[in-house]
């Protein structure tokens, strides 16, 4: 996830900038840039790789006296991690630097361009600077030109902009990313959260969307649609793993929240009204293959599950899974019109990374789905899709797995899409549940209170079964996975339609089931498995839009016209509930006993 840093004032900028970027490095990022103006000397850094490459970069170099400043830290979305690609952006005398997504870049992009601009680097952000610039040049006055390049922007973002065209100000705007305004005295910072400013500023500000201005001379004049406004700022907490948190108790409990927005990011440029697109992928890239055979470990593997039931019913395409682990030593046979997809939330996992050494020794042509670009996993691969979620930091992964999904469920779209296996009303259908997903993925308050409730009935008991058909199998898997993760209770995702072949033996009041019970697929079939086990006095939550009396507990989910909202808006119930019932037995939800976030061993 990117983070932006700014000052204006006195100090040592250099130092100010990368402090404050050093503190947002646990967000994930694989290149940073800072640029500074103090009077006419206008100064620019930028490195990819780690902080301490921008450090080595900017060692000779330190500033004096009054001057404005801005530093970012880039994850790569649009265009690969590379310095040119690395914020601030230039213009001709003004730079920038952004979080977000600008959804319209490409429209303004073109514009830029028949007006004569040259584009530097393939971000969406480069617009900005340019818009400005285009605006400036005509007018001469700089905030009006950066009210008129906000104006323009459609999508999300936190900016900020510096000009030698205005050498004592920096120019903001917020809009769906966070961003902060710190004081303390006549001194003014800027941060997309508040630990890069713990410890240097006393107050704060939180802009809300919507809101743009100026910082000059120690103060800032605040704008929104109505026009200038006033505003209060609060004090500054002073604890900074509580700041990383954004307020809320454990990082997996923010993933979880966080899921809607990612969701956005995911679909960006990918998702468009009436098609499917993968710039990741050559033309030709599915030539030849007619099978998929996906490895992957873990919570990755039970997205990959999930995606089978795609490719084979939406693209048409033979789908096999394996573990990575097992596929390593079975002697698998494989064959070149095989494409063989490995699944990563961190792209180092040893197994799924030497399972796919072998597809590629076997002549298998290799795609990777991955969180962190530039891993092992993303290297080795012919090609990769990044899931987009942002660094994820709980051990019991929830983000990922939701991003994972979303890609797997693009991809199956993009092939039926062009090898012209699914029809246009299908295509339809689909990308329209798709734009819906951020939606099915918001937690609310209510359901939140509910399931903090709910979990001290979850306590005790000789063991969970979460139990689905079709793609709530895997999902029942990744359900039962969380929660004995977290809980280090024994729970087992099971298909609701094997209950029968053996584990209703168990049954008894003592056993708990979570039921997953869309409308959309195969509702009645999975009430009968349910009904079954209520005969035998098995104590049932049930998740589903349609009221069941048999049920103990019940969760009323919201979204039913189509299975993989359903399937997002159970996956969000099942995370929730993991986590309250880890809390109340005392675990540590974050970094729970034997588990690590990459395994880099066999
Ligand atoms: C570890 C993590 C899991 C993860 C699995 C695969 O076991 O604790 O959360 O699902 O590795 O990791 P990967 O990074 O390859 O998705």
């Amino acid at each position: 996830m990117c983070g932006i840093v700014g000052y204006i004032g006195p100090k040592e900028k250099k130092e100010i900038l990368l402090d404050g970027l050093q503190e947002l490095e646990y967000r994930g990022y694989d290149s940073a840039g800072i640029a500074i103006i103090e009077g006419k000397k206008l100064s620019n850094f930028k490195a990819i790789g780690k902080l301490q490459n921008l450090r080595e970069k900017t060692k000779a170099y330190e500033s004096e006296g009054f001057g404005i400043s801005i530093g970012h830290t880039r994850w790569a979305t649009h265009g690969k991690p590379t310095e040119l690609n690395a914020h601030p952006h230039l213009g001709t005398y003004s730079y920038v630097v952004h979080n977000g997504i600008i959804e319209n870049y490409q429209i303004l992009k073109e514009e830029l361009q028949s007006d004569g601009v040259t584009f530097l680097s393939q971000t969406d952000t480069e617009t900005i600077v340019h818009l400005f610039e285009k605006f400036y040049n005509k007018t001469d006055d700089a905030f009006p030109s950066f009210e008129k390049t906000i104006d323009k922007l459609e999508g999300a973002y936190a900016t900020l902009l510096i000009t030698e065209a205005a050498i004592d100000t920096i120019f903001f705007a917020k809009n769906g990313s966070p961003m902060l305004i710190g004081f303390d005295k006549d001194e003014v910072y800027f941060a997309s959260s508040d630990t890069p400013i713990i410890g240097k500023a006393t107050e704060v500000y939180y802009l809300e969307d919507g809101e743009y201005g100026y910082a000059k001379d120690g103060k800032v004049t605040l704008f929104n649609a109505k026009g200038e406004r006033s505003f209060t700022k609060q004090a500054l907490t002073a604890n900074k793993v509580l700041a990383q948190k954004d307020g809320y108790r454990f990082f997996m409990e923010k993933e979880i929240y966080e899921q809607s927005r990612v969701m956005s990011e995911t679909m960006m440029g990918r998702v468009l009204d009436s098609s499917i697109a993968l710039d990741e992928l050559d033309a030709n890239f599915f030539d030849g293959i007619s099978a998929i055979k996906i490895c992957a470990c873990g919570t990755s593997y039970h997205s990959a599950l999930t995606s089978a039931y795609l490719f084979e019913r939406i693209s048409k395409v033979r789908c096999d899974i394996e573990i990575a682990s097992e596929f390593r030593y079975k002697e698998p046979l494989l064959t070149k019109d095989t494409l063989f997809i490995t699944i990563s939330q961190s792209g180092e996992t040893a197994d799924t990374l030497e399972a796919l050494k072998m597809a590629k020794s076997a002549g298998l042509k290799s795609l990777s789905i991955c969180n962190v670009d530039n891993s092992s996993i993303v290297r080795e691969s012919d090609a990769a899709i990044l899931t987009r979620a942002g660094i994820e930091k709980g051990v019991a992964s929830t983000k990922a797995f939701a991003t994972q999904t979303m890609v797997l469920w693009i991809l199956a779209l993009y092939i039926g899409q062009e090898k012209k296996t699914i029809s246009k009303e299908v295509l339809h259908r689909e990308i329209n549940a798709m734009l819906h997903t951020p939606k099915a993925l918001m937690v609310t308050d209510m359901l939140h209170a509910k399931l903090n409730r709910l979990s001290k009935r979850y306590l005790h008991g000789h063991g969970f079964f979460f139990i689905g058909r079709d793609i709530f199998f895997p999902l029942a898997l990744e359900g039962a996975l969380k929660l004995k993760e977290i809980s280090y209770m024994h729970a087992e995702g099971y298909p609701a339609g094997e209950m029968k072949h053996g584990p209703i033996a168990l049954a008894d009041a003592e056993l708990f089931t979570i039921a997953l019970m869309p409308k959309t697929m195969h509702y009645e079939k999975i009430k009968s498995n349910v009904e079954e086990l209520s005969a035998r006095d098995t104590t049932i939550c049930a998740i589903s839009p349609l009221p069941f009396d048999l049920a103990d507990d019940f969760i009323q989910t919201k979204y039913d016209s189509h299975p993989m909202l359903e399937f997002f808006e159970m996956m969000v119930v099942t995370q929730l509930l993991a986590l309250e019932i880890s809390v109340r037995l005392g675990n540590d939800v974050d970094m729970p006993r034997n588990l690590a976030k990459s395994v880099t061993v066999e």
